[in-house]
């Protein structure tokens, strides 16, 4: 894998594609050299053939302290809104394959939306969220107010963008935000994540994406169009080598060996 000046990318384990933001000495604030990596990284995992689920980690002090303020801070409206300021962060929300954050330390303004953006948050117990955003006179621009309230309802969004307080782990886990807050020890949230990550980079690579892509649309689509939606992915897959393999495996009571195809 390539060297990147903000990020340590690996491999892990088998099937597991391993980002760990790497700007220790900015708590991973999130700069645009820094996020041009991040995107270029992920797109290389999304198409490397021996990656079938992506880890997406920080540090023990913070996952990511938000974008880069220092940064920002001179900015004029007619550069940000002529760059399209922050616009190549939903890349990362693109891709097909699943990508798992794992969260220590600090995840406010930018790094919470970006967590946000991944399709499953594993935390640990010093994970410490926030979308303090309206403290610096701005609102989240990464799309926290239209995430947030879809994860967990809109008084609860109201008064986190509002008053910009920061939200404990297991808040975050009663809300539904979290799929799990993992024991303590350092490291610990990211060997959870590679496991379940490569978990699931032992199915059939076709039903993954089409799961992750079902679920993704019932953000997007009425319930009626949803179901409509799952059900063409979900009759797509009796075209697959993998389905038949599958449910001959269950049949044969053996375990399937998937060829992804
Ligand atoms: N941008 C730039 N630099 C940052 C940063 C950020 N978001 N967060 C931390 N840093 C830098 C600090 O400036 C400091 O650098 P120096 O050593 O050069 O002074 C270094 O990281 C360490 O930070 P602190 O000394 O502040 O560490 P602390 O332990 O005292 O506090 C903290 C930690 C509470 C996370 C505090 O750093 C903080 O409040 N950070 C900013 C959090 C924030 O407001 N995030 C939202 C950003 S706006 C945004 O994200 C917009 C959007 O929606 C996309």
């Amino acid at each position: 894998t390539k060297e990147y000046e903000y990020l340590i990318v690996s491999k892990p384990v088998k099937g597991v594609g391993l980002i760990t933001l790497n700007r220790p000495k900015a708590l991973n604030a999130l700069s645009s050299p820094l996020f041009i990596e991040l995107n270029q990284a992920a797109a290389e995992l999304d198409a490397d053939h021996d990656v079938g689920a992506l880890v997406l980690t920080g540090g023990e002090r913070a996952f990511a302290a938000g974008a880069d303020i220092k940064e920002m801070k001179d900015k004029t409206f007619a550069e940000v809104y002529q760059t399209r300021f922050l616009e190549n962060w939903g890349h990362l929300a693109k891709l097909r394959k699943p990508i798992i954050a794992a969260v220590s330390g600090y995840a406010l303004g930018g790094g919470c939306e970006l967590a946000l953006m991944c399709d499953i948050i594993l935390a640990s117990p010093t994970a410490i969220f926030g979308q303090p955003e309206i403290n610096l006179g701005v609102i989240p621009g990464g799309g926290g107010t239209q995430r947030l309230i879809r994860a967990i309802g809109k008084s609860r969004t109201m008064e986190l963008v509002l008053t910009g307080r920061n939200f404990s782990a297991a808040e975050a886990e009663t809300w539904g935000l979290v799929s799990c807050v993992v024991g303590e020890g350092e490291g610990e949230v990211v060997k959870e994540a590679v496991k379940m990550a490569s978990r699931i980079a032992s199915k059939g690579r076709l039903a993954v994406q089409a799961g992750k892509e079902a679920v993704n649309a019932a953000y997007e689509l009425t319930l009626t169009e949803g179901l409509g939606f799952e059900r063409q992915l979900f009759h797509g897959l009796f075209a697959t080598k993998d389905q038949k393999e599958g449910m001959s495996a269950f049949a044969e009571k053996r375990k399937p060996t998937w060829t992804h195809s």
